[in-house]
């Protein structure tokens, strides 16, 4: 596809890419968002600089791309209940998403997508890995591949948001909560093909997948903790610093993310969005 009414700078080639000439305060015109959503089906992670956005016109901007899935365990933006704050305080130690993982992946309709939006950044580190689950499928063994395309897997948020988690959640209590909720397990294929770009992806986390449909968790360890090692291989991943105003939108059934805990006695807040998906198949 030619970008006629976005610029899109790659930057690395197995994912994310930057996109300039957009102003965001307003919701893009139709032919603009069709570059937009193919840049992000492409690319799995996009990022936009220097927007200033209220959050009614980040929600609107989210909207484009479908209805909106409300996080139950992250605290909401005061006066937003549709819009996950992700913060932490200088006198904070822990930080919300330090660890390899797709969101709601334990939903029976997991996100689409996820739109972050800086509003204050530490001077330095604070910075989001995010790693292609497109490139790390395409560079598996053929056997390997022939394996995988037969497997489903389990997802659960209850070993990450339930009651044991939230026994030892130390100062992250408050940021994230509602444990009672963690009932969630879903099972999805363990590589799915993309809905837009028709591309195959690795559809496994270490966050939250559990274990492959059918196996024991002991089965399942090292296979699983062999994709995940494969998955974070150097060129499969990018590494993205934010600067006030900077949004990352990322595709949840292409790419996981990483949230860097380095910047202790200084804050980070940002806003969340997260989109409504459909079962994977
Ligand atoms: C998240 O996991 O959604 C948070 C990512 C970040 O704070 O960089």
């Amino acid at each position: 596809m030619t970008y006629d009414h976005i610029r899109v700078a790659p930057i690395s080639t197995a994912l994310g890419a930057e996109i300039g000439g957009v102003d965001l305060a307003t919701p893009p015109a139709e032919p603009v968002l069709a570059e937009i959503r193919h840049a992000f089906g492409e690319h799995g992670v996009i990022f936009f600089r220097d927007q200033r956005l209220t959050p009614e016109q980040h929600l609107a901007f989210a909207r484009c791309f479908g209805g909106i899935d409300v996080n139950r365990f992250f605290a909401a933006v005061p006066g937003y209940p549709m819009i996950a704050e992700v913060r932490k305080e200088p006198e904070q130690r822990r930080n919300i998403g330090n660890g390899w993982h797709t969101d709601h992946s334990y939903d029976l309709a997991p996100a689409v997508g996820s739109m972050l939006y800086a509003r204050e950044v530490p001077t330095t580190g604070g910075d989001t890995l995010f790693a292609g689950m497109y490139a790390a499928y395409d560079a598996l063994s053929d056997g390997l591949k022939r394996t995988l395309d037969g497997l489903k897997a389990l997802h659960s948020s209850r070993h990450v948001f339930g009651a044991e988690a939230d026994a030892r959640r130390g100062d992250l209590k408050g940021r994230i909560g509602n444990p009672e909720l963690a009932t969630q397990d879903a099972v999805h294929p363990v590589v799915i093909r993309h809905p837009e770009t028709g591309r195959k992806a690795l559809y496994v986390n270490p966050g939250f997948t559990t274990r492959f449909d059918g196996w024991t968790e002991e089965e399942s360890r090292s296979l699983l903790d062999y994709l995940y090692r494969h998955a974070v291989r150097p060129e499969f991943t990018i590494r993205f610093h934010w600067r006030e105003g900077s949004i990352a939108f990322w595709d949840n059934r292409s790419t996981w993310h990483f949230a860097v805990n380095d910047y202790h006695g200084e804050r980070r807040l940002l806003h969340r969005i997260t989109i409504e998906g459909v079962p994977l198949n």
